[in-house]
């Protein structure tokens, strides 16, 4: 979609003019360089009982150049970012292109720069579709442009943020690609591949594939164990944004968790909706949308992520319910469950993260189907050993409606994790209650001490990201920015995250 700012000029193919509750005559600006017969019906349309701006009404007005809707937005005083982003999502929801390509959005009186951008931002984000595997009709309509039109006074400030809105969307889409994907298609090396890929024209980008025979060098059982059931062998990708910027300085490491498919291995899962399980990759997708998005908005911290990929399967060569693993870290792991596997590829990714000195770590991982119990598909679960860190992730997410609603990281979760008879931790809990909580405490296992400048130990202020409820709309309604599939969550957030100072 090109996406461009101007003032009240050429009316498009559609026009789509929001507006607030109790508007009951056409705004200053709403009929420029309408014809006249179009703009008596626009004055009409407005002055109408039909229209009276409450949140989500809308009425089409057809002319003979162009659909025109009024939309309704509620009042003025009440409108918020996220009440704008919907209302753009859904009202480009409801387009065709049979009235051809051009969007316009007519910016009236009483609007904020940041409420018109989240308004586009909504339409921006909701332009994705997945259908690179269905025949097409020859869609000779091309895509979409988006041109918003506001007061010369506004234009600047919002050209920039609408642009900056579009090149944060082509990490979301992009991880929404990749979490997409069936596991057929994309495997752990293919994950590498592209990230490879995606790398080799951009100068200030740092992509580097541990491969199988890497990851036995180096010990990393944890990620091994899950993923040598499947023929398509594990791996650990390592994304490296500005690596000479701040070379001494402590940055941020992000870790995502990467299962192309989580069949549950020899602890199988039933058969119901394990079609879904393509997207237990979601965690790395978003990884790799988060540093598409950070390059594509010109970043120029350094930053590094890591994501750890395997298929979860099982087989002759699969392990098993009983197994000890020997991680990177040095710890055991006893298997009691080979379907909670994502810890177990975590364990290895978080003690690596711990190792490049992180200013803080955030894993994201669709890790627990108990997360999904607790806060269904409304919100993140947020899991983390430092309160500032976790206050951030929590503004963040409410800045970009990515919610994310803290959990508790009990000792009691740990001391579950950490009894197991035979080796150090154990990757089931006791019982299934606090499912989530209990995944939390075992990751929090691998997550390393260091010293502060008084020699004082601490552990890395670490937040864990449970995504299993919000990775993907399977015919949910709470995200309204995506019509099917991945979501992409948590890339906007975590940009807003990392971007803000
Ligand atoms: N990938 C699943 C969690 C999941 C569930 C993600 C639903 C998305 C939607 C994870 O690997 C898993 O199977 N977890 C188990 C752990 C249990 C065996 C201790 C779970 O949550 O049931
Ligand atoms: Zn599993
Ligand atoms: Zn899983």
């Amino acid at each position: 979609m090109k996406v461009t700012t101007s003032g009240f000029l050429e009316t498009g193919n559609i026009m789509v003019i929001p507006v607030f509750e109790g508007c009951n005559k056409a705004p200053n600006n709403a009929t420029t360089n309408l014809n006249r017969s179009a703009s008596i019906a626009v004055k009409s349309a407005f002055a109408s009982d039909s229209f009276t701006g409450k949140l989500g009404e809308s009425l089409s007005v057809w002319t003979k150049e162009c659909q025109i809707i009024l939309l309704g937005v509620g009042e003025k005083n009440d409108l918020t970012t996220k009440k704008s982003r919907d209302t753009g999502a859904k009202c480009f929801a409801s387009l065709s292109k049979n009235h051809g390509t051009k969007i316009v959005i007519r910016y009236t009186t009483g609007w904020n720069v940041k409420n018109m951008a989240a308004f586009a931002e909504g339409m921006i984000l909701r332009d994705y579709s997945f259908d690179k595997y269905q025949k097409k009709e020859d869609d000779k309509k091309g895509p979409w442009s988006l041109m918003c039109q506001t007061i010369e006074r506004h234009q600047d400030a919002l050209n920039s943020a609408v642009n900056r809105a579009y090149e944060i969307a082509t990490g979301v889409h992009l991880a929404r690609d990749l979490g997409n994907e069936p596991a057929n298609k994309l495997y752990p090396e293919e994950f590498g591949k592209r990230a490879l890929e995606w790398s080799k024209d951009k100068q200030n980008v740092e992509v580097e594939v541990w491969n199988y025979a890497r990851l036995k060098e180096e010990g990393m059982y944890g990620l091994i164990e899950v993923g040598k059931g499947s023929i398509h062998k594990p791996c650990m990708v390592f994304f490296r944004l500005n690596p000479s910027a701040n070379k001494d300085s402590e940055v941020p490491c992000i870790v995502g968790k990467g299962i192309t498919f989580d069949s549950g291995g020899i602890s199988i899962k039933g058969s119901a909706g394990m079609d879904e399980m393509k997207l237990d990759m979601h965690g790395s997708a978003t990884v790799f949308g988060l540093f598409q998005a950070l390059h594509a908005t010109g970043y120029e911290g350094r930053i590094n992520g890591i994501t750890c990929m395997a298929e979860n399967m099982p087989s002759a060569e699969a392990y098993r319910p009983g197994d000890v693993i020997n991680t990177y870290s040095g710890k055991t792991i006893e298997v009691l469950n080979t379907d909670a596997e994502g810890r177990n590829v975590l364990a290895d990714g978080l003690w690596k993260a711990s190792e490049l000195k992180p200013s803080y770590i955030i894993d994201l991982a669709t890790l627990t189907g108990s997360i999904v119990v607790a806060l269904g598909h409304e919100a993140t679960g947020l899991f983390s050993n430092n309160k500032a860190l976790s206050g951030k992730i929590q503004i963040a997410g409410d800045e970009v409606d990515e919610i994310s609603w803290p959990m508790p990281l009990l000792p009691a979760f740990e001391k579950q994790m950490t009894s197991s008879k035979i080796a150090d931790v154990r990757n089931q809990g006791k019982g299934r209650w606090g499912g989530a909580s209990q995944a939390a405490g075992f990751l929090k296992q691998f997550v390393q001490e260091r010293e502060d400048k008084e020699g004082k130990k601490s552990q890395i202020p670490w937040a864990h990201l449970d995504i299993a409820g919000t990775a993907g709309i399977w015919g949910g309604e709470t995200n309204v920015t995506v019509g099917h599939g991945a979501t992409g969550v948590q890339v906007r957030a975590l940009h807003y995250l990392i971007t803000q100072k």
